[in-house]
């Protein structure tokens, strides 16, 4: 038995082509068969601009950290989706560079904040603790506030450096280590 050609658009039932068609057949020369194939082709087009477009914006933002780079700017790093961190949760990212350990936590339905996980006392990574309002050092029982990154219990002096977001739609990106006073 002959399998239907997926790709197969439609012949008009007495096999003519096209311009040897009524009018009203010319007129709306799109049928079912012919439809489907062009919501594959349209979906494919879609999908095809589409990654292009994210590629582009991959680019984009790597050509701009070249440049802020070489303006002694900070550089601007994606960290996670709004999404993927729920209130009173907390996502460990890299920050400005591979090997420095950063935190961003999530305190409330719209407020986030970011640090790095290096405690200011002996550099030990300091571990979230929302629930409790703070950030917990193991090493010396360190304690700094969540909402502002200051020492309040333990060793440390110094407040935590803070790491500055910005959002782009359900984007998250560190830009920039801000000096907390
Ligand atoms: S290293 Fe954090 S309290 Fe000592």
């Amino acid at each position: 038995m002959n399998r239907p050609d997926r790709e197969h658009k439609t012949v008009a039932p007495d096999g003519r082509p096209l311009s040897e068609q009524p009018r009203w057949r010319r007129d709306f020369p799109i049928d079912w068969p012919e439809d489907h194939y062009v919501a594959r082709r349209d979906f494919t087009k879609f999908m095809a601009l589409t990654s292009l477009a994210f590629v582009a914006g991959q680019f984009w933002i790597g050509f701009q950290n070249i440049f802020r780079k070489r303006r002694g700017e900070p550089a601007i790093s994606r960290i996670a989706a709004i999404s993927d961190i729920s209130v009173g949760g907390a996502i460990t990212f890299n920050y400005p560079e591979e090997h420095d350990k950063c935190v961003l936590v999530r305190t409330g339905e719209n407020s986030f904040v970011a640090y790095s996980q290096a405690c200011t006392h002996l550099s030990c990574a300091v571990v979230p603790e929302p629930d409790k309002g703070h950030f917990r050092c193991p090493c010396h029982e360190g304690y700094f506030d969540i909402a502002t990154g200051r020492p309040t219990a333990g060793p440390p002096r110094r407040p935590l450096e803070r790491i500055a977001l910005r959002f782009n739609g359900d984007a998250i990106y560190a830009a920039g280590q801000e000096r907390n006073l």
